[in-house]
């Protein structure tokens, strides 16, 4: 059902930032990266503040690589008393890391050393498909979708809040920034979803707005001098809710409602 895996091969440029041979591009920006996950990702997507008081909010991030902006999410939903009961990250990775090429590109950052060891902790076999790990007593559920992402993201059943768009270079990478790919993440929007990327590529805006997003460039970090944030108005016609449906459902599930209904459902408990 699923294509072999192919782990990603750690590799550094100069400058010590994690670095893809396969694809000819760094993993984060060389002017650090916990800075650019907290100024692009959170701040691009006016987190945390829109996660405050609710019940659940669900993010979606296209290339899971190092986990580092899964980790400074999880930092300032840690430290946010205000944080949403229960956060939902989910990552598409086609290439995933070994774990012991994770502990190698964790030790950059210190500050997430707990978090970091935790996700390692819980870190799956590299096979393909859908691995759900929970932290914080459950109130942290973690779905790693491991396969390309166009496939994975098809059969994916949610309603998202914030769209995290995190391939590499779009000449780089043209499959992660697809006008498929990204008409799919304009299916899975709730109204109003966010949606953060470093990348201000013109094909990139001209599909995101196809796909319903309105988005305007603003600073960017470090030498990028801007980068993108937006939000899903494209109106929809409601649907009735299901009945008794979870609110999400894996990959390859043969008996998926269309995502208008679980974006209907995504206002109940889970
Ligand atoms: C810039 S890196 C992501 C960095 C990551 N967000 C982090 O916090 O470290 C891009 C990632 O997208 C993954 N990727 C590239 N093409 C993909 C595809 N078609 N489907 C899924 N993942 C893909 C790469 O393997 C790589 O890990």
């Amino acid at each position: 059902m699923y294509e072999a895996l192919v782990p990603a091969e750690l590799g550094f440029a100069e400058s010590g930032v994690p670095y893809s041979a396969l694809y000819g591009d760094l993993y984060h920006s060389a002017e650090g990266g916990p800075g650019q996950a907290r100024h692009v990702f959170l701040r691009g997507s006016q987190l945390p503040a829109r996660w405050q008081g609710r019940a659940r909010f669900v993010i979606l991030e296209t290339g899971f690589g190092t986990g580092l902006n899964f980790l400074a999410t999880w930092a300032a939903w840690r430290a946010d008393p205000e944080a949403c009961d229960r956060l939902h990250y989910v990552s598409v990775e086609k290439h995933p890391f070994r774990v012991d090429d994770l502990a190698r590109l964790h030790q950059a950052w210190p500050e997430f050393a707990e978090l970091a060891a935790e996700l390692r902790a819980s870190w799956p076999t590299l096979a393909p498909g859908m691995h759900r790990l929970t932290f914080a007593d459950g109130r942290l559920v973690l779905t790693l979708l491991f396969g390309d992402a166009e496939r994975m993201l098809t059969s994916l059943r949610t309603g998202v809040d914030a769209f995290y768009l995190d391939g590499f270079a779009p000449d780089k990478n043209p499959d992660l920034w697809s006008a498929a790919l990204i008409g799919r993440l304009g299916d899975l929007a709730n109204w109003g979803a966010s949606l953060a990327t470093w990348s201000v590529a013109l094909p990139v805006r001209g599909h995101l707005q196809a796909a319903g997003f309105r988005c305007d460039p603003s600073p960017g970090y470090g030498r990028k001098k801007e980068m993108l944030a937006g939000r899903y108005v494209r109106e929809r016609p409601a649907a009735p809710p299901p009945t008794g449906a979870p609110w999400f459902s894996a990959p390859g599930s043969p008996a998926a409602p269309a995502a208008s209904a679980w974006r209907r459902a995504a206002g109940g408990s889970s």
